[in-house]
């Protein structure tokens, strides 16, 4: 079955490399990095964020995950992406899910750390590990309208993690989620991961950290896509977080790129066919290559 989060995390944080966390929505998406990931050998961490489970189901998303764990021989763990509703986290604590995230990071410092107690209390009960956040990764919309990025404060992330308990830390660099980074150059503080990790024994996440590739971007363009000033982290930038001290680096909206491209490309090549498996399918080999893409860049290959 699934292998614990902590167990995965622990061994690729001794060793220096960063494992994989990629959001899944829906079958192909799930076996696109799966197969990616027997493929290249590499631990992966599943991902369903609670707009995930709003539209499939978790029990959907939790059974198509085992499928793929009980299947393969490679160390598969699911993971509650940002969880803030306390009822879907008890629930995926409930249903067996290797790990949960409380994002309580919106809230002021003792708030969250009130919120995230609470929530280690519950999962450490079953034995299930949590990942917590300090500091803001932002969407698209905050970096528009407020350009404001509460960096993690690394002396507050000890006091957070030794006051809460919780086994990996999310920091914020100055990432943001979805397509629209940077204005330009990525600007990346990289230094504070440095002086984290100096601070924190836990595994440190990144979120946000796509790297939006010009050649997907170019190709779901061409077929119709409207994305103007889209911007991700360039791969020199993920191999020095990892270099510092990342051990678990969040990956959806390459994802989404990707699938989109390719069903812009199908449906517009074959106008007469309307098989959804003919749409589908090569979204499902786009995921891959994708998924490949980051496992490379990550170092896990060749680690399950
Ligand atoms: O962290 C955000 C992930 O990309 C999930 O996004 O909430 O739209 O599923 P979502
Ligand atoms: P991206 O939007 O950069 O893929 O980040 C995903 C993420 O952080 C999920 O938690
Ligand atoms: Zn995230």
């Amino acid at each position: 079955m699934f292998t614990p989060t902590k167990t995965i995390l622990e061994k690729a944080h001794k060793n220096h490399y960063a494992v994989p966390h990629f959001n899944i929505n829906n079958m192909e998406i799930l076996q696109g990095v799966v197969q990616a990931a027997v493929k290249l050998k590499s631990p992966i961490i599943l991902a369903t964020s609670e707009g995930a489970i709003g539209y499939a189901g978790m029990e959907y998303l939790y059974a198509l995950a085992k499928v793929a764990a009980e299947t393969h021989k490679i160390p598969i763990a699911l993971h509650l992406d940002h969880g803030k509703d306390l009822n879907i986290i008890k629930k995926a604590i409930q249903l067996g899910y290797s790990s949960v995230m409380i994002d309580a990071s919106h809230e002021e410092f003792e708030k969250n750390i009130a919120f995230t107690r609470k929530v280690v209390q519950l999962a450490h009960r079953q034995r299930i590990s949590v990942e917590a956040e300090l500091g803001t990764i932002g969407g698209a919309e905050d970096l528009v309208e407020s350009r404001k990025i509460l960096y993690t404060n690394p002396t507050k992330a000890k006091e957070f993690v030794n006051r809460t308990g919780c086994d990996f830390l999310a920091v914020a660099i100055g990432t943001s989620h979805g397509a629209y980074k940077f204005r330009g150059k990525a600007d990346l503080r990289q230094d504070i991961v440095e002086q984290i990790r100096k601070l924190v024994k836990v595994p440190l996440v990144l979120h946000g950290a796509s790297g939006v590739p010009e050649k997907i971007v170019k190709e779901a363009q061409k077929y119709g896509a409207k994305l103007t000033g889209v911007y991700g982290v360039p791969d020199s930038q993920i191999k020095l977080a990892i270099q510092k001290g990342i051990t678990k680096i969040n990956t959806d909206t390459d994802l989404r790129l990707a699938f989109d491209a390719a069903v812009r490309k199908a449906v517009q090549a074959r106008p007469a066919d309307f098989d959804p498996r003919h749409i589908l399918g090569p979204a499902r080999e786009a995921i891959q290559k994708v998924a490949e893409q980051r496992i490379t860049l990550f170092d896990s290959k060749g680690k399950a």
